[in-house]
């Protein structure tokens, strides 16, 4: 019997013990079979969850001390969690990813860790309430200066990027009007001053948009929306070079790693993440064509739609538009309760991501703690409604989507169970 040598460090980052997938797999080839490692227990196809907090240690004095990977305690590593961080990683093409309890946990480990007293982070002013929160809240007190940026400067990065700049952070599509953003001339932009460029790609998927392939440095996703696609878990991912994901979180001190069960859910999402995905697409494409020209929507935003330019942007950038939309009623608040209220299936709920379809209000919801000048300043109107398109049938969306829009137009003009 050949004596595995014990291995002599703890794997912080996920280990490269996994089979190898031929190069030629396609996207759900490499959903399904990625993660894969030699050494599960009874042969499972299903890799197991281990639900331990622990490991025996040091490992010689385990009874399978010749295993492939050391572990130590489960806020480090734990081999049910590296698993779906194998899988994100191939999939944003990085080389290394560390998940988080959650999205916020994933962006506020990596911005703590890769700042200091001094720098400055420029920030879109369109990006997720809780980043902005984390930036203009929490970081001034530790001597971090945010500074955001309106949507028209974010068109010209290279003058908004400077001698200080130590991070740019952007989304694209942003939340909740679906602009988007030229992400490989900010990359030039901000290497030009030295700087990384986080792009949070919740919005778009790794199967629509890989952003490290259009020179960003790190993504994090709210793996808790598409990649986990069911509305069953919280979880974050921070992916990039192993040099930069090493430092975030270096020593585990943020105390927010991703729970074995919820790395289980996950790694069973992503399984259908592409065929998913398809579904988001066909549907965010077809109910925004389907909502342009009804009487109470006074503008469609949908990834492209913006403008010539964004239109070019996004077919360069983007292999799908993804499902996310925001509708901007001509009635205002009332018009958007009106709305709510008339939907029959489309749950009325905050998130995105999920097999079902959700609607949410962003001023009550993602952007609550904005001022209304805040709001207005940022094109976050009174009627503004935020579709997450799940995977229902086109037609069935459709017909829920437009009858409660009827009902917002009002009793004259809508035609009870009139075709969609
Ligand atoms: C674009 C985006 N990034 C990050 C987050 C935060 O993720 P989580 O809720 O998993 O902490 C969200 C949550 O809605 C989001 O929409």
């Amino acid at each position: 019997m050949t004596e595995t040598p014990a291995p002599k460090e703890v794997r912080r980052s996920p280990g490269r013990r996994f089979e190898p997938l031929p190069p030629w797999s396609g996207i759900s080839t490499r959903l399904v079979h990625g993660g894969r490692r030699p050494d599960y227990n009874a042969g499972a196809v299903v890799p197991p969850i281990y639900q331990t907090s622990t490991f025996h240690w040091p490992p010689e004095r385990s009874e399978s001390s010749g295993r492939a990977e050391a572990y130590l305690y489960s806020r480090l590593t734990n081999p049910t969690v590296e698993v779906p961080a194998e899988v994100i990683r191939d999939l944003e093409g990085g080389e290394a990813c560390r998940l988080f309890g959650s999205g916020m946990g994933a962006i506020t480990a990596t911005v703590l860790s890769l700042l200091r007293a001094g720098d400055e982070v420029v920030a879109l002013d369109g990006l997720y309430g809780g980043t902005t929160d984390l930036l203009t809240d929490l970081l001034p007190r530790y001597g971090v200066r945010a500074r955001e940026i309106s949507e028209r400067e974010a068109r010209a990065p290279e003058s908004v990027v400077g001698r200080d700049t130590r991070l740019a952070i952007v989304e694209s599509p942003t939340n909740p009007l679906l602009s988007v953003h030229d992400l490989g001339r900010w990359a030039e932009a901000v290497h030009r001053v030295g700087a990384v460029l986080l792009v949070d790609n919740t919005f778009a998927s790794p199967v629509n948009q890989t952003p490290l392939s259009l020179g960003a440095d790190l993504v994090v996703h709210s793996a808790t929306k598409y990649l986990g696609g069911h509305s069953d878990l919280l979880a974050g991912a921070v992916v990039g070079s192993a040099s930069l994901v090493e430092r975030i979180d270096a020593k585990g001190y943020f105390g927010s790693p991703l729970d074995p069960f919820a790395g289980f859910l996950l790694g069973r999402g992503l399984k259908t993440l592409e065929l998913r995905v398809a579904r988001h697409n066909e549907n965010g494409r077809r109910v925004a064509e389907g909502l342009r020209d009804h009487p109470a929507v006074a503008r469609v935003h949908y990834p492209g739609r913006g403008s010539a330019e964004e239109e070019a942007i996004a077919a360069r950038q983007m292999r799908g538009r993804g499902g996310m939309l925001s509708v901007s009623l001509r009635g205002g608040a009332a018009a958007a309760e009106r709305f709510l209220d008339g939907l029959r299936f489309v749950h009325v709920a905050a998130s995105l991501g999920g097999v079902e379809s959700l609607a949410s209000v962003p001023r009550k919801t993602s952007h609550r703690h904005f001022s209304p000048s805040e709001l207005t300043a940022r094109g976050i109107d009174d009627g503004l409604v935020r579709l997450s398109l799940g995977i229902e049938n086109t037609e069935d969306l459709l017909r829920d989507l437009v009858e409660a829009l009827d009902a917002v137009a009002g009793p004259a003009e809508a035609e009870p169970g009139s075709p969609v």
